[in-house]
């Protein structure tokens, strides 16, 4: 298959776990999760994978999955949140992607993330974090992406179908 992969990039809460699934089945594609195929590889959850290993051997893992997930075709990737920090990831994401990020503020992340086990949130004041944060990656997330899409106050329906109309123009 010569299709392009469909790669989701965006700060954690933007909705790219949900999107990618639901995606996968209006597109019938194949759908990868990198974090979930950490865990797959580690036999351990992301909480555990920073509490015992840290943060830079997560980053190692994550690598890994990202060049492996890299060479497929035609599939969906949900990317963990942090993939744009290192440049590498996106310059092997893009040789076979299209890379779409799902944009949103601080205040809605923080309402989709509460009360969820995300190790890097785990801080007194996580919005203010989220905010600082959000503040190093967003241009980032600008740089890397081919398509930005506001994810804020849209059904999962909507932000796939946006992504199928945007998408309709080019080969993928
Ligand atoms: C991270 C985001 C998480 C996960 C890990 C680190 C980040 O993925 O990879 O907790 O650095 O933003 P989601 O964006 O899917 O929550």
């Amino acid at each position: 298959m010569n299709k392009k992969n469909i790669v989701l990039i965006g700060f954690m809460g933007s909705g790219k776990s949900f999107v990618s699934i639901r995606l996968g089945k209006i597109l019938k594609r194949e759908v990868f999760s990198t974090d979930s195929l950490i865990e797959k590889r580690t036999g351990q959850k992301i909480p555990v994978i920073f509490k015992r290993f840290g943060e830079a051997y997560f980053r190692k893992i994550e690598k890994d999955v990202v060049k492996a997930l890299s060479r497929k075709r035609g599939v969906i990737l949900d990317c963990g949140g942090g993939v744009i920090v290192d440049p590498l990831n996106i310059v092997r994401l893009k040789k076979n992607g299209t890379l779409i990020y799902l944009k949103a503020s601080p205040r809605f992340l923080y309402q989709n993330i509460k009360g969820r086990k995300r190790p890097l949130l785990n801080a007194p004041d996580p919005l203010r974090t989220i905010k600082k944060m959000l503040g190093l990656r967003k241009p980032l997330y600008e740089q890397s992406a081919d398509h930005i899409i506001n994810s804020e106050r849209k059904s999962i329906a909507e932000i796939c179908h946006a992504i199928v109309r945007l998408l309709s123009h080019e080969r993928i």
